[in-house]
């Protein structure tokens, strides 16, 4: 498999072919999402309440960022490589969000960052890409406007909502984003914006009429089962399959099966050093 990069994504945009992402946020799910042969591995800041068990993404710093943006880019080789700014580190100037981005790819040694908003951010997205730094936007249920949005629940249900939607979307899209996620809005909203487009939608919650699709990778593999939405579908029991795992071992431990004293035990050297000791 060829390195992913903006190129591919474009490429895959042009042909039709659905564009695959799915979170990681460490060394081993970096790896396990390459090894899936996804193409865009996203660092999203959903991994402070699925990794980090905090309530909500707001809390999160950048140096949690960077730090879990090492361990995965560490662990991820061909997937294209993108990070969400945390909450409060660029919405304050375009030269925030320029510093902040330099950071995520210097330090956190990404290749993209990922920013939610509209209209509003249009001016630092065109900053951020002038300096030669991908970025992905985000519209529709943005998990950081939470408190402004009264809570998790589906954006753009009506059609003057929904225009403000596709507004955004414009916007962003002349302000240069390669890619667009578009979280938690009616199919239909998600396929007209997706049509006016010249740029590819990456849905969640979002039907199936988007240029690709993204999951958080631990509620996807069933670890992480605080809520589920209706949006998510579960492709592995994982989290249950783990604990069952280490009750095993746990009750083996106590029952005296394991270690085996052949399979999982070092000999001496000789039978003579044996008997010597
Ligand atoms: O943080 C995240 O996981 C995200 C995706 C759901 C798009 O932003
Ligand atoms: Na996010």
């Amino acid at each position: 498999r060829k390195k992913v990069t903006v190129n591919t994504i474009h490429r895959l945009h042009q042909k039709r072919t659905p564009i695959t992402v799915v979170t990681a946020y460490d060394y081993p799910t970096g790896m396990i999402v390459d090894r899936g042969q996804c193409d865009i591995c996203l660092v999203g800041d959903s991994f402070a309440m699925v990794a980090l068990g905090y309530e909500s993404t707001a809390s999160l710093t950048m140096d949690e960022m960077l730090h879990h943006c090492r361990a995965t880019a560490r662990g991820c080789k061909k997937a294209f490589k993108v990070a969400d700014l945390p909450m409060g580190t660029y919405q304050l100037s375009p030269e925030q969000a320029l510093a902040s981005s330099f950071r995520v790819i210097k330090e956190g040694h990404m290749e993209a960052v990922k920013m939610e908003g509209g209209a509003e951010i249009a001016e630092s997205v065109r900053r951020i890409t002038q300096a030669g730094i991908p970025v992905m936007g985000h519209i529709g249920l943005t998990p950081q406007h939470e408190h402004a949005l009264g809570g998790f629940r589906v954006q753009g249900k009506t059609a003057k909502k929904a225009e403000k939607v596709l507004t955004d979307a414009l916007a962003l899209q002349a302000a240069g984003c390669f890619s667009l996620v578009i979280e938690c809005v009616p199919g239909p909203v998600a396929a007209k914006i997706t049509s006016l487009l010249n740029i590819p939608t990456i849905g969640i919650g979002a039907g199936p009429d988007t240029s690709g699709q993204v999951l958080v990778i631990q509620d996807m593999l069933g670890v992480f089962d605080r809520f589920m939405p209706k949006f998510c579908k579960i492709y592995g029991q994982f989290g249950t399959a783990m604990s069952q795992a280490i009750h095993q071992y746990v009750t083996e431990v106590q029952d005296r099966t394991f270690p085996d004293p052949q399979q999982h035990t070092y000999p001496m050297a000789s039978e003579e050093e044996l008997e010597e000791w």
